[in-house]
């Protein structure tokens, strides 16, 4: 026997005394089925979904997304638009909903649940992606949402593709309390674990908030937006309270600031599209995984002089030039992708393509402080050699470094573990790495910037190099200082010291004869040698001594 009970949202049916409860989906019709013993129909049913895909897309309705617009931000979907190749997003996970059900929340469930998280390509090149969702309950994260970025980071590590994060979001979900926090701890697990196995990239598109910051901090590359985004530990509330400085959030965690001060982000970007465009510029230098190559474009070798490499350097050895301009005259016309270009100046890192073949690049600055290496410079830079060679990037090192900024500030805020970083992370690299000396390269500053003495391939040196413990003019004054004192013209001895120090040592010819410099090449000739050096080293193999994980200064 069947029998049927009706109101507006739900049928009760009861068949021998069974009873089943079926929940109508909203704007579904709850007109009686046409049949006795077909509950639903089939179209019904295809309507049902058809109703709640739809649901999905409007996250937190059209008034929320019209708020989101207004503020000059796109919808989580909309930015999943535009990073992916037209029509390859596959969504996961669209009908979670949150399990919480204090404060009311048990009447305010919304599909997908404040993140639209899924995978597609970029390029042709599969790609998973989540994308928090601010017109949901702000892109508050509960224990659903985080189950959601989980599901596809394990996805992504167990695939070997890239995850990118694109992060909106007012921080925990404030109604799951302590259930949210553990969200993140495992998402923050997974950053850790995937990191070295598959590239990790998070732009920060609107709030990102206390404990929250530390998932994009673990990743490989944060991008921001100026004036629509911030990242901070604690809100500007909260520091005046404590230290009663007043400061906006744009300026304590907006875009600008942490490209040039803190040096937590890596690019900041004008708008969002130029933000998203400028992943996607990224991920065409990087492989999918750490047992990958580099994506590579085809080239054919042509004229690859390059004269103008020639008279670049003033005849001053003090004076400054633009090491961008060795940079240009050594890649890939247009195809240097700097990062931090911000941040620390007296070393410049980026992405370029040489022949076709991606590079990672770390140079000395001139332009900036003479190139000198200090505490952010050698952060900056050991993190860029780290990357590349997780993921098989080969690195290119332009020397021209006068040695370590001396200083109470440096030494006090620990040049010594800070500089250690980049020496560590030079020597730890097995991936391809040829360094080209195009000046100086004093001191402790020539071995750690890629020597042959800590596993370099191959070492270039210009004619214009000076391979020496220190500039000619300090070295003369301590070695020489009793004949300079005891001499009947001081200045006169001084200069002569100078120049019989300069003779001696501040040539790159000694480091030759000794093999620590393999070449002496014109600076027209840099990009051939390089190209050809690069291609010897195609498949090199090198391997660190067993063990668990070596201990950087950290
Ligand atoms: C639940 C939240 C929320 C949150 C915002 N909303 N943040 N819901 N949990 N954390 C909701 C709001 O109630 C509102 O709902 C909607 O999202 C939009 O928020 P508004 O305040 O209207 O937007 P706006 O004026 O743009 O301000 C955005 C904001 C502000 C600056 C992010 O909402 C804010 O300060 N939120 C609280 C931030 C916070 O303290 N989070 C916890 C941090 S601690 P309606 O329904 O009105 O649209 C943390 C710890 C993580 O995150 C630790 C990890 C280890």
């Amino acid at each position: 026997m069947v029998d049927k009970y009706y109101s507006t949202q739900n049928m009760i049916v009861s068949i021998n005394n069974q009873f089943y409860l079926y929940r109508f989906p909203k704007n579904m019709s709850s007109e009686k089925p046409k049949t006795a013993t077909n509950i639903q129909t089939i179209a019904e049913k295809v309507e049902r979904l058809e109703a709640m895909n739809e649901e999905a897309l409007k996250g937190g309705g059209d008034d929320r997304i019209a708020k989101q617009h207004e503020k000059g931000k796109l919808t989580a979907r909309e930015r999943i638009d535009l990073l992916l190749d037209p029509d390859s997003f596959q969504e996961i996970g669209k009908f979670v909903t949150h399990r919480a059900t204090d404060f009311g929340m048990d009447k305010q469930k919304i599909l997908g649940d404040g993140v639209v998280t899924g995978y597609g390509t970029i390029e042709g090149r599969l790609t998973y992606v989540f994308s928090q969702d601010f017109t949901v309950f702000g892109g508050s994260l509960s224990e659903t949402f985080a189950e959601k970025i989980v599901k596809i980071m394990d996805l992504a590590m167990k695939n070997g593709a890239p995850v990118i994060g694109l992060n909106d979001s007012g921080g925990a979900r404030i109604q799951e309390g302590v259930v949210s926090l553990g969200g993140y701890a495992d998402i923050f697990y997974r950053n850790t674990l995937a990191s070295g196995v598959v590239p990790q990239i998070s732009a920060i598109l609107g709030p990102c908030a206390g404990g929250a910051v530390y998932s994009p901090a673990i990743t490989d590359f944060i991008f921001m937006v100026e004036n629509s985004s911030y990242m901070f530990v604690t809100g500007p509330n909260v520091v005046k309270t404590v230290t009663q400085e007043d400061v906006t959030s744009e300026e304590l965690g907006g875009a600008q600031t942490h490209a040039s001060k803190s040096g937590v982000t890596h690019f900041a970007c004008a708008n969002e599209a130029e933000c998203i465009l400028q992943i996607k510029q990224l991920m065409s230098y990087i492989p999918s995984n750490c047992e990958d190559d580099p994506p590579r474009l085809e080239y054919e070798l042509g004229d690859e002089t390059r004269a103008g490499l020639d008279t670049l350097l003033p005849d001053n050895p003090n004076q400054p030039y633009d090491m961008h301009e060795v940079i240009d005259g050594i890649v890939d016309t247009d195809s240097f992708l700097e990062v931090h270009k911000d941040f620390a100046g007296n070393i410049i890192c980026g992405f370029a393509r040489l022949a076709g073949r991606s590079i990672g690049i770390v140079a000395n600055q001139p332009m900036v402080m003479a190139g000198v290496l200090d505490i952010h410079s050698s952060t900056k830079a050991g993190r860029f050699v780290r990357f590349c060679d997780s993921f098989n990037v080969p690195l290119l090192v332009l020397v021209d470094v006068p040695g370590f900024l001396p200083g109470t500030d440096q030494e006090w805020n620990a040049i010594i573990t800070n500089g250690a970083k980049l020496l560590y992370a030079f020597s730890e690299a097995t991936v391809p790495r040829i360094s080209v000396i195009t000046r100086k390269a004093y001191g402790g500053a020539y071995d750690v910037m890629n020597s042959k003495h800590i596993g370099a391939d191959m070492n270039y040196a210009w004619p214009t190099a000076e391979i020496a413990v220190m500039g000619a003019q300090g070295a003369s004054e301590i070695i020489f200082r009793k004949e300079i004192q005891g001499a009947k013209d001081p200045n006169k001895k001084h200069q002569e010291k100078i120049n019989e120090y300069t003779e001696k040592f501040a040539n790159p010819y000694i480091a030759a004869s000794r093999g620590f410099v393999d070449e002496v090449i014109m600076p027209k000739n840099t990009r051939i040698k390089l190209i050809h050096a690069f291609s010897m080293l195609e498949n090199k193999v090198d391997q660190l001594p067993r063990k668990k994980h070596g201990n950087i200064p950290l």
